[in-house]
């Protein structure tokens, strides 16, 4: 990823530049650490880079939370900011290149989307985990009415994925690099024919990481339409007596299990177990009933939240934990005497959301966009600005 080393300098100047800057909004100092964030807006983007100092060099780079997907964007900001403040420059990587941005395609879709999206089929099916996207491509060759989201939390296997529906000429496929344990959450409800899930990794050791569970069914049977179907396939013995007890803990359900039945197509994971003739499973499981829509109203506002004198010392240092979610105050930046950047961890314990809460005197919201619209998130969200609030130190 794009940095610059550059030789020591003072960093006073940097605010004195700012005023002037094309690029450059502000600048904030950590309260514990020496790092600086520098607030950019670049290409229409916003965003934030890291600068750390250290004796021999100081790094000039992105910020992980806040960086555009274009890596020439961040590029073009580092190269203009280095100039604005006339660093020597030691090594760089921010040659500007004619490559895509990886998941750049019109296919890809992140979960942000989901908050407004238009689906543009009537039916609508989704592939947990595809992998190498065998399955995926198949069907969605085979019922060219059906839009496919594909879900896969491995982003090399997304990108290859993405790169096939270009050369197949496929226009009914959408994926998403995204856990999918919490990615249903962003569907209407019953709006899916069917959800395959097909050779999820078993996780014998830490159950809590598997992707179905009392949740994932929940949410799966509200996506669903009546009649559709939750597809379970699977070579380990103790998946599949741990999906059934799952599947069975649901007050009215109707389950259907197929031993060693073959599938028109097998993923390249399959042809490895059907080579060592191991027993593959099978779990249907019918949505028997209508849902009702979401109502559920998530707001990221902070409304009448606003700093607070000594608020920065208040915060608590280390996480707090509550059912199912926490919330981390990581690091705090000050900016000027009443104007901070938090930068915060919050949400489920899987896929923890990293977001900068910007605090001033008379306001707070995230910097630079809200959370994904998922319910732990807005859980997490009434704790921090709880916190922010009243917060009474440690
Ligand atoms: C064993 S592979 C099976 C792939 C494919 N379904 C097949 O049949 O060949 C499991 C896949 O699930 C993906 N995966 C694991 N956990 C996931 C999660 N929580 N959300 C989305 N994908 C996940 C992995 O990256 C991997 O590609």
């Amino acid at each position: 990823m794009p940095h610059l080393k550059v030789k020591p300098f003072d960093t006073s100047i940097i605010e004195a530049q700012i005023a002037k800057s094309t690029v450059m909004t502000c600048s904030g100092k950590a309260l514990t650490r020496d790092d600086l964030l520098i607030g950019v807006e670049h290409a229409g983007e916003e965003f934030l880079l890291q600068l750390k100092p250290d004796e021999e060099a100081y790094l000039l780079k992105y910020d992980k939370v806040t960086r555009p997907l274009k890596v020439n964007i961040l590029k073009e900001a580092l190269n203009k900011v280095s100039k604005e403040l006339g660093l020597d420059i030691l090594s760089s990587n921010i040659a500007t290149s004619n490559t895509k941005a990886p998941l750049s395609s019109k296919y890809f879709k992140k979960i942000e989307d989901f908050e407004t999206i238009t689906y543009p089929k009537e039916k609508v099916s989704v592939e947990v985990g595809f992998g190498s996207g065998r399955h995926l491509l198949y069907q969605a060759n085979k019922n060219p009415d059906t839009l496919f989201i594909g879900i896969e939390i491995h982003t090399p296997s997304a990108q290859q994925v993405l790169k096939q529906i270009e050369l197949q000429k496929l226009d009914n496929i959408w994926v998403v690099n995204y856990d999918a344990r919490l990615f249903l959450e962003m569907l209407p409800s019953n709006i899916c024919e069917q959800i395959f899930v097909h050779f999820p990794v078993p996780w014998d050791k830490k159950p809590q990481r598997r992707v179905i569970s009392p949740s994932f069914l929940e949410e799966s049977m509200r996506v669903l339409e009546k009649g559709g179907k939750l597809e379970l396939r699977t070579d380990s013995n103790n998946y599949f007596w741990y999906a059934l007890e799952t599947f069975f803990s649901i007050p009215k359900v109707e389950v259907e299990v197929r031993k060693n039945e073959a599938l028109e197509v097998t993923s390249k994971y399959e042809a490895r177990w059907l080579r060592q003739e191991k027993d593959i499973y099978d779990v249907y499981v019918k949505c028997t009933q209508e849902s009702e829509p979401r109502t559920e109203i998530i707001d990221f506002n902070f409304n009448d939240v606003k700093y607070t004198f000594g608020i920065e010392e208040r915060l608590p240092k280390k996480a707090l934990v509550f059912e199912g979610y926490f919330i981390h105050f990581e690091r705090i930046y000050q900016i000027s005497e009443q104007r901070f950047l938090i930068k915060c961890a919050f949400g489920s314990f899987d896929r923890p959301e990293h977001k900068y809460i910007l605090l001033e005197e008379e306001s707070c919201r995230y910097f630079v966009s809200p959370p994904v619209k998922t319910t732990v998130n807005f859980k997490a969200h009434q704790k921090l600005a709880m916190q922010i609030m009243h917060a009474k130190g440690e």
